[in-house]
């Protein structure tokens, strides 16, 4: 991943959050994964009534890379509102590690701001299909 990449991935994080459905909690999160011969895959969240329904932007992103059968996936870009940048979620750390256990994350806040992180050390000790032998 070169600057070019990651602002890349930045602009579509930007444009998936535009489509963010949050209605309940008002915190609109955009995500983009990129591949290894750089396809792009947005992701946005989507609210729910039934609060726990809720899918996360990063989530989202990860269904829409492994549906077009894209499985070798190296960064993601998460963008949202706040202040200051938001880390994916626990139930979001665990299914990006299902596929990508090393992940270069990148998240960014309303006013360009980011922290990187590396997806092993925000999940260490990860529970993976190795423990169920
Ligand atoms: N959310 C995400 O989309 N990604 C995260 O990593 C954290 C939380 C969403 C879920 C919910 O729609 C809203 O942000 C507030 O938690």
């Amino acid at each position: 991943m070169d600057e070019t990449n990651w602002e890349v991935l930045k602009l579509a994080a930007i444009d998936a959050r535009s489509r963010a459905y949050a209605p309940y909690s008002g915190f609109a999160v955009g995500a983009a994964l990129q591949t290894d011969d750089g396809r792009v895959f947005q992701g946005c969240n989507v609210e729910n009534a039934s609060y726990g329904a809720t899918i996360c932007a990063e989530r989202g992103a990860l269904a829409a890379a492994v549906a077009a059968g894209e499985l070798d996936l190296v960064a993601l870009v998460i963008a949202t509102g706040a202040d200051r940048p938001t880390p994916p979620c626990g139930i979001c750390r665990q299914c990006l590690s299902e596929l990508v256990p090393e992940l270069r994350i990148r998240s960014f806040t309303k006013d360009g701001a980011f922290a990187e992180y590396e997806l092993s050390e925000l999940l260490p000790e990860a529970f993976d299909r190795g423990h169920l032998d």
